[in-house]
């Protein structure tokens, strides 16, 4: 499937397994090194299901979306047929980019640098002057697919267009959702806010961090750990195969202000989609890795039909207070562990299983391609 070796990359493969039972971390170079990043990008972004945009983005026939998926630039439309397509953004022409953004009511996908232009079921419909070119033939010059999938209000991309679907890949999610009560309709929500965080971290420590609640008492005293209360004894959590899963319990008392939640549940699908959901306000985001010190963390955010705005802007300083406080502490750690003096840090086990979990998963992805 490739050629990366685990001599090629200087890596000990039973030294990571053996660290990583015994709760070390990934060696930290990892963190930073540009072969590993590339690694990653193939064992796990080209081969796994990621976050793409919320419903809303592409809720009536010719409306398209943009988003980065791993190295792969994406465009999902909603074709006249009313399914959703999905696509390499990728002009077949000359690799120009298809659609430089998100759009609504499209009749076709125009390539601006010659004209080439797309049908919403991606095949090509008319380039510019190649009628008579012998040996042009349109019907192989459609766009290439991606797979495209619905969960509530978020669409969810893999870059293999053979993928099996959503639910079929991840079973265990799905009945985890069902018996926890989690069914988002799309109906009920409304777009509050966007923010696009760019962090100069690497993936994996925004991962790390974004699993576990160790750090919230400190970091978050202010913002999430004012608004829920974080104590262990008080949280649910649940971890699957490729998934896990939060349950907290909102604070009685609030020192700040007066919010308070009758209930919160998430999902995080590896690597990077996270779906949040408390009584009226729920936000999903998504992560792309652009480089190896530099992370991308999309977040949408939404409302109950009907709520009152006022509620919606303190739900929301509450969680962007929170993320720009994740940004500051793993940007300095990323900087401190470039310096490689410290080759694995080590986790709590009772706090940090979630995190854990999630550094299994991208070792089991990169296991499996440094052996194939
Ligand atoms: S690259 Fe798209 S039309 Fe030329
Ligand atoms: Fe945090």
């Amino acid at each position: 499937m490739n050629s990366y070796t685990a001599t090629a990359l200087g890596i000990d493969i039973r030294e990571i397994d053996r660290r990583l039972a015994e709760n070390w971390s990934l060696p930290t170079r990892f963190y930073s090194d540009p072969e590993i990043f590339s690694l990653e990008l193939e064992a796990i972004f080209a081969r796994r299901w990621q976050f793409f945009c919320p419903l809303h983005r592409v809720k009536n026939p010719g409306d398209a979306a943009v988003r980065q998926v791993g190295r792969f630039p994406v465009v999902v439309v909603r074709g006249r047929d009313g399914r959703l397509n999905g696509f390499l953004n990728v002009c077949r022409h000359r690799g120009y980019t298809v659609v430089d953004k998100d759009k609504r009511s499209c009749v076709r996908l125009v390539c601006r640098y010659h004209g080439w232009s797309y049908n919403l079921d991606g095949s090509l419909a008319h380039a510019p002057d190649a009628a008579g070119d012998a040996g042009f033939r349109s019907a192989d010059l459609g766009l290439r697919r991606v797979a495209v999938d619905e969960w509530g209000a978020m669409v969810l991309v893999h870059p293999d267009p053979e993928a099996a679907p959503l639910r079929a890949t991840y079973p265990e999610m799905f009945r985890t959702a069902r018996e926890t009560g989690f069914d988002i309709d799309a109906n009920d929500w409304i777009p509050y806010r966007e923010v696009v965080y760019d962090i100069p971290t690497n993936w994996k420590l925004w991962y790390d961090n974004g699993t576990e609640c160790y750090h919230c008492p400190n970091i978050h005293s202010a913002s999430f750990g004012d608004a829920f209360n974080v104590d262990p004894e008080l949280t649910t959590i649940r971890l699957g195969e490729g998934f896990t899963s939060y349950t907290f319990m909102s604070r009685k008392e609030r020192s700040s202000n007066n919010l308070t939640a009758n209930n919160f549940l998430s999902f995080q699908l590896f690597p990077g989609m996270t779906y949040i959901v408390h009584d009226d306000f729920m936000h999903m985001t998504g992560m792309t890795p652009l480089e190896p010190g530099l992370t991308r963390h999309t977040a949408f955010y939404m409302g109950m039909r009907g709520v009152d705005e006022e509620r919606l802007d303190g739900w929301f300083r509450i969680w962007d207070d929170t993320y720009r406080e994740d940004n500051e502490v793993t940007a300095v750690q990323y900087e401190n562990l470039k310096c490689a003096r410290q080759p694995y840090n080590r986790y709590v086990a009772g706090r940090e299983a979630p995190a854990q979990h999630m550094n299994a998963m991208v070792w089991k992805d990169c296991k499996a391609a440094l052996l194939a």
